[in-house]
């Protein structure tokens, strides 16, 4: 169907300049499969943007983790999309559970920002996911698809959109969703895409999985029929992102 295995690895708010330097010679000593096999993205924090994408192998690509969600100007401690296009840094990751729980991103104001950085040219990884407490009252399809919508009522073009499903409850604790739950909820999403936007759409689109992946777990999490990827935080900083970039193999068997 087209869906290129995609592993994103989000660096969030960490990182000194030679940390940064050192994870970038790791990743270009490490060996993966070819770029019509996987694609990798990775995330640095802003102001290491430019230097990682000058020192980082060409096939593997970079991400901005936020951008703003109109025009810049007045708006003192943003950064624009068209600063992004700018500076060729070709995706970013929008709606993190980090911005959306922590700074009160909502669904519409995350909407807004992947519409515009879309209009602008970029690539978005948008994520989505539930908390505990909303999976724990039943309500996980509920709150993704919310949050899905929102973006599906001001997006026409997904080809340059890969969805990121996060559940909240995953994310740094070590408690990985298990292969079950993470197929459970992308199929959900799939089949909300083709009642919502197209089946087109709900072929082509990616939906990686995020919230504590590891070497370890990655082979069986991508093993599964709608798992088309991950999101990584903290193994993205480690030698292990290159097992996990290799896990993408699983999809040819
Ligand atoms: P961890 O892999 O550290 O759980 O983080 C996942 C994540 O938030 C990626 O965006």
């Amino acid at each position: 169907m087209g869906r290129k295995f995609f592993v994103g690895g989000n660096w969030k708010c960490n990182g000194t300049a030679e940390e940064v330097k050192k994870i970038v010679s790791m990743l270009n000593g490490g060996q993966v499969p070819s770029q019509d096999v996987v694609e990798v993205v990775v995330s640095p924090p802003f102001v290491f943007l430019p230097l990682v994408k000058a020192e980082l192998r060409s096939d593997f690509h970079v991400a901005a983790q936020n951008c703003w969600v109109k025009k810049g100007g007045a708006y003192t401690g943003e950064i624009s999309a068209e600063m992004l296009v700018n500076l060729d840094i070709p995706w970013v990751i929008l709606g993190h559970s980090e911005r959306r729980l922590i700074l009160g991103e909502s669904n519409e104001f995350v909407g807004d920002k992947v519409a515009y950085a879309l209009a602008q040219g970029l690539k978005v990884i948008a994520c989505v996911g539930e908390t505990l407490e909303q999976r724990e009252a039943g309500t996980t399809m509920e709150v993704v698809a919310a949050q899905t919508k929102a973006i599906a009522d001001r997006v026409s073009d997904w080809s340059n959109v890969v969805i990121a499903y996060e559940p909240v409850w995953a994310i740094g604790t070590g408690k990985v969703a298990t292969p079950a739950q993470a197929q459970e909820v992308h199929c959900e999403l799939r089949k909300w895409l083709q009642a919502n936007v197209s089946a087109d759409v709900a072929a082509t689109t990616r939906i990686i999985y995020g919230g504590s992946v590891n070497g370890g777990n990655c082979k069986e999490l991508g093993g599964q029929p709608d798992v088309d990827g991950f999101l990584v935080g903290g193994a993205s900083l480690k030698p292990e992102f290159i097992d996990i970039i290799k896990a993408a193999e699983v999809k040819k068997a």
